[in-house]
């Protein structure tokens, strides 16, 4: 199994200015601006608290790959990131484990456009795997 750092923890929410502002009243501080993704039809941001990074998402269409969960689940934490130096050989060590690939890696503008990936297991739902910064 190739090294898997934390990331962040992925925190759906239906407003993502009044969620900051909880977020921010409970002590996390905004690390970056609200950044639109337009391959996900999702609005973005950090904060941090203690080391933990939380990202808040939210959708802004009906077409948000998050549209369908939001409405089920409303405002809740639904993933937790991890960073691999390699996504392929992530995803390969991911796959024995039982973990089945949400769609192809693809750039997240969020995080420079480093590629992103979702993954589902039957037995703890989805987690997200983020391509280290190398370069
Ligand atoms: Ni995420």
């Amino acid at each position: 199994m190739n090294k898997m750092k934390i990331d962040h923890i992925g925190y759906l929410v239906k407003n993502i200015g009044k969620a900051k502002s909880v977020f921010c009243a409970l002590g996390f501080q905004p690390v970056s601006e609200v950044c639109r993704d337009e391959y996900r039809d999702v609005d973005i941001c950090f904060l941090e608290k203690d080391g933990y990074t939380i990202e808040l998402v939210s959708p802004f269409s009906d077409d948000s790959v998050v549209a369908d969960l939001i409405k089920k689940v409303k405002n809740m934490p639904y993933h937790i990131c991890y960073e691999v130096s390699d996504l392929s050989s992530g995803i390969a060590d991911l796959r024995k484990e039982g973990f089945v690939p949400i769609g192809e890696p693809a750039p997240a503008p969020a995080f420079g456009m480093r590629r992103v990936c979702f993954l589902q297991s039957a037995r703890i739902g989805m987690i997200e795997l983020l391509e280290s910064g190398k370069e």
